[in-house]
């Protein structure tokens, strides 16, 4: 219960997220919603559908970003708070989902409640955080804070050649409102964890304090193709032999520089692709991670010295294409404070910790101060359909989201 004396509704957030969990659901659980397909049109169309129920005055911009206002008492900068609702291929119901209908969540408590706030408050669900299918990830929010031209991000081609612009035309979320608007005072989103730290540990709330480095880069690889039987071994330029290669060297680079390094080779399409085929061509992409940008450089220099050796061992071209680089992001810690006190002060067991995964409120902490709440992933499984958080781990967070917001939404701080 808030000071406020009012609560979210744990059935209503659920019900919301199940329903939007239908839209783009796999056979097996889960689901994919990639950013501006049909699905996440659907998944949109829902949203803004829910938030015109609830009287928000929605805002579409021109690179598909939704916000949906509910006025306060004074005119001004809002509170901000949300995520996204595209997925990966193969996602959970909970990753963006989660922090877009809690905000829902809020808006119909606070109205059921007859509350009014000072400041307005503003329900965010930012275009394609994932960049699975468009990179960079976090565009609708880079977009958002001026930090990615609107045009750049029109103009990006995605894994199956179409451009950001066309798609967001065909689904109907070209939108007329200017980017840039509204200028958030502050900004806060729930998520899941993601990672199983917080399960582990048997605490229901994160304070996250930061987010790690990010880098991603395409390498496209090519050989020559060559008759799998009667090509002596040493006459091979193997396109496919350089990029397993570097998926392995990957793996022990992460492991050589130890601490938070992660490093992961999530996709690779070999070309033509058949059993007696030296394959020609090898496209396949990096994710490196860490929470020292120091620490990151140095992955990066030595993978791509190693795939430069290798290539040249084989007598395969090589080229890199840098796709996402943001540097490790710390959160204003006067926001992490006010986030542990808070579950405090709602009787929840908190920690700080840094994000694995990036989010819109990385990008948005470089406008406005920014907090992250997290709360636990079962298994520490996300980016998988068995992704899972316990219904009352969601409305703990969702009460400590609703908290925050009070205060911040009444001008206390920030
Ligand atoms: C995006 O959500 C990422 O962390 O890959
Ligand atoms: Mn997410
Ligand atoms: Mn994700």
């Amino acid at each position: 219960m808030s000071r406020a004396g009012i609560a979210i509704d744990p059935d209503r957030l659920m019900a919301r997220i199940r329903k939007l969990g239908e839209i783009g659901a796999l056979p097996g659980g889960g689901v994919c919603r990639l950013a501006l397909t049909e699905e996440d049109r659907a998944g949109r169309d829902l949203l803004v559908g829910w938030m015109r129920e609830l009287g928000l005055e929605v805002r579409i911009d021109a690179i598909g970003n939704i916000f949906g206002l509910r006025r306060g008492r004074e005119e001004g900068p809002p509170v901000m708070t949300g995520s996204h609702i595209d997925t990966v291929r193969t996602g959970g119901l909970y990753d963006g989902a989660l922090g877009v209908l809690a905000g829902l969540e809020i808006v119909e408590t606070l109205d059921r409640a007859g509350i009014g706030t000072r400041h307005p408050l503003v329900i965010a669900a930012f275009t394609n955080e994932e960049g699975a299918r468009f990179p960079p990830d976090m565009m609708g929010s880079l977009v958002h804070v001026g930090a990615l031209a609107l045009e750049d991000a029109l103009a990006t081609r995605g894994i199956d050649g179409e451009t950001v612009g066309a798609c967001l035309e065909r689904i109907g979320y070209a939108g007329d409102a200017p980017v840039g608007r509204p200028e958030a005072r502050a900004f806060v989103e729930l998520h899941i964890e993601q990672g199983p730290v917080l399960e582990r540990e048997g605490v229901t709330i994160g304070a996250v304090e930061g987010v790690q480095g990010i880098s991603w880069q395409a390498l496209s690889l090519r050989g020559r193709s060559a008759h799998a039987g009667a090509t002596p071994m040493a006459m091979r330029r193997d396109a496919g032999l350089v990029a397993a290669e570097i998926a392995v060297f990957a793996r022990r680079l992460a492991r050589e520089i130890g601490g938070d390094q992660v490093a992961t080779v999530g996709s690779l399409r070999l070309s033509p692709d058949l059993v007696n085929v030296v394959p020609e061509r090898a496209e396949l992409t990096v994710d490196l991670r860490h929470t020292d940008d120091l620490r990151l450089r140095e992955a990066e220099r030595r993978l791509s010295a190693f795939a430069a050796e290798a290539a040249a061992r084989e007598g395969v071209e090589i080229a890199f294409r840098q796709l996402a680089r943001f540097a490790p992001v710390a959160f204003d810690p006067a926001m992490v404070a006010r986030v542990e006190a808070t579950a405090r002060r709602l009787g929840r067991s908190v920690r700080r910790m840094p994000s694995g995964a990036g989010h819109d409120a990385q990008i948005m902490a470089r406008v406005c101060p920014t907090a992250m709440i997290f709360v636990p992933s079962v298994g520490g499984i996300s980016h998988n359909v068995e992704e899972y958080t316990a219904p009352e781990d969601l409305a703990a967070g969702a009460e400590v989201l609703l908290e925050l917001l009070l205060d911040l939404l009444e001008g206390e701080g920030a």
